[in-house]
């Protein structure tokens, strides 16, 4: 990957990436780097949900299921884990080499720092066909049962075929186009789930069609380049067309088709496309699924539910896993960098100065526990960079703790967070707490009856676990190597520390 930063106009990503957006060209690339691996007989039942699992608590790589027991023998395949790693994360977003979490966050907000910049230089690009055409059914012939579809956890209440997938609806009053991973549950043979938090942009989108007495026309892959459902199911401001940003990162234009039931742009490389209505007042029993949180919160219930009308898909198509659980979990590695760095973006465009780094723990659900590091400029700085990490659009949703430490304390090393809490923040003085936050249905610690009454809110604590800036320079010294002494020790006693 080239200095993005350094570049001012396109081609954000090294030229050699043609393919941009073939999940196979990605798979080949992987398995030339030893991040790919073949699976071949497990059972869709629970079995490739435990193996999937198992290889996201390890950051494996990437996992090509095949001939998956209680499927159907129709050479389709399943792959999950495809970012796990900084490897594989590198692979999606065009970048290289053994980075630690604070550089692959500072990679990513540089992208997308500069993806903002370029992304209307990448407009999709319409073509008339693609791969994802090369089998098209309608009517009674749609039949999604055909995928190798897994029960992932074994209180689930289905199987999902939606978890690495994304979907795209189009804003019926400005025409924004925005892609957004929301799970899907299948419920029959053309029939899926479509839970969306409240505030989500597609949740928003859909209630304006319903409010108008319309269905929301929505195209929902479920299998493609990973970049997809990366941006997918980053936070992406309100207002910007989300396929222009896979554009900008890939440094191509994104080719999709006008779906010919809906008008909604189809990526033309896609592997498994429906195009399809959800419908105001329709709603099925969903869930309850193994969720983000590491709970089954969300409980089972009437949400609304999209009727497919057309499905698309490549021969030997492949669909696209990434199914949640108690974290770290198949997404959380990619979902907390991502996080990470638009928390880190959005502060700086807040004028938050002296930010050092940003990480959103995989252990929170990705969500729950910040913790940024700062060089601390005035009195009052940790306090104001804790509350705008929590309150941005990136980081507001669900955020429990929001911790503000010192640029000696790396931010994704819970030891050294721990120790900078419990030896340089007060809880009679540094802990701030915001009532009211935007929370989602899924925390565990709503109740049925604040899900009823719409208190659909949580409480969130700011903790400063920085140095008093009153005692900057009198705080009792770090008793540890320095820096230099550490380096010439590991030099001359490298066979000890090899
Ligand atoms: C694998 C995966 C599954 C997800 N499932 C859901 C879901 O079922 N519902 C939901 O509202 N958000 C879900 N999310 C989170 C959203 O994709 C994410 O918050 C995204 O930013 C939403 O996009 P939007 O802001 O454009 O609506 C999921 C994320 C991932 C990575």
């Amino acid at each position: 990957m080239a200095d993005v930063m350094a570049d001012k106009k396109p081609a954000l990503r090294a030229a050699s990436l043609s393919g941009a957006f073939d999940l196979r060209a990605w798979m080949d690339k992987a398995r030339a780097m030893g991040q790919l691996e073949e699976v071949d007989g497990a059972d869709l039942k629970f079995e490739i949900g435990a193996i999937t699992d198992l290889n996201a608590k390890r950051g494996g790589p990437a996992l090509l299921f095949r001939n998956s027991a209680g499927g159907k023998d129709n050479g389709f395949g399943l792959l999950t884990g495809s970012m796990l790693n900084a490897a594989t994360l590198g692979l999606t977003m065009g970048f290289e080499g053994a980075l630690d979490n604070q550089q692959v966050v500072d990679k990513v907000a540089g992208y997308l720092k500069s993806v903002e910049g370029h992304a209307h230089d990448f407009p999709v690009e319409y073509v008339k066909t693609g791969p994802v055409m090369e089998n098209q059914r309608t009517g009674d012939d749609i039949d999604l049962g055909i995928f190798p579809t897994p029960v992932w956890h074994e209180l689930d209440g289905g199987p999902f075929i939606g978890t690495g997938c994304f979907q795209i609806h189009q804003d019926p009053e400005t025409g924004w186009t925005n892609v957004g991973t929301y799970r899907n549950q299948l419920l029959g043979k053309d029939v899926v789930g479509n839970y969306i938090s409240p505030g989500h942009h597609g949740h928003i989108i859909r209630m304006k069609y319903w409010a108008q007495g319309k269905p929301c026309p929505v195209v929902m892959c479920f299998g493609a380049h990973p970049l997809f459902l990366l941006m997918g199911s980053s936070d992406v401001p309100a207002g910007v067309d989300e396929l222009s940003w896979v554009g900008a990162v890939a440094g191509r234009r994104v080719p999709v088709i006008k779906g010919p039931v809906t008008g909604l742009p189809i990526p033309a490389e896609a592997e498994i496309v429906i195009e399809g209505f959800a419908y105001p007042d329709e709603t099925m029993v969903e869930g309850p699924f193994g969720e983000f949180t590491g709970y089954y919160a969300g409980g089972q219930k009437p949400e609304p539910m999209v009727r497919v009308k057309a499905l698309y898909y490549r021969d030997n198509a492949i669909l696209l896993g990434s199914p949640p659980c108690r974290p770290p979990n198949d997404f959380s590695y990619q979902f907390s960098v991502m996080r990470s760095a638009a928390i880190k973006e959005a502060m700086r465009r807040a004028g938050v100065p002296a930010v050092k780094s940003v990480w959103v723990s995989e252990a929170g659900g990705s969500r729950m526990w910040i913790v940024t590091s700062i060089s601390q400029k005035y009195a009052g700085h940790a306090t104001q960079a804790a509350a705008v990490a929590c309150s941005c659009q990136a980081g507001g949703l669900m955020a429990r703790y929001s911790i503000v430490v010192d640029d000696d304390i790396d931010p994704s090393n819970n030891d050294e967070v721990i120790w900078a809490l419990s030896t340089r923040s007060d809880p009679g003085k540094d802990f701030s707490i915001i009532n009211q936050g935007w929370d989602n249905p899924l925390d565990p610690l709503l109740t049925a009856d604040d899900k009823e009454h719409g208190r659909l809110w949580n409480n969130r604590v700011l903790i400063n676990a920085c140095r008093p800036f009153n005692r900057l320079n009198t705080f009792a010294p770090v008793a540890v190597a320095s820096p230099a002494l550490t380096q010439a020790v590991k030099k001359k006693w490298a066979r000890l520390f090899s």
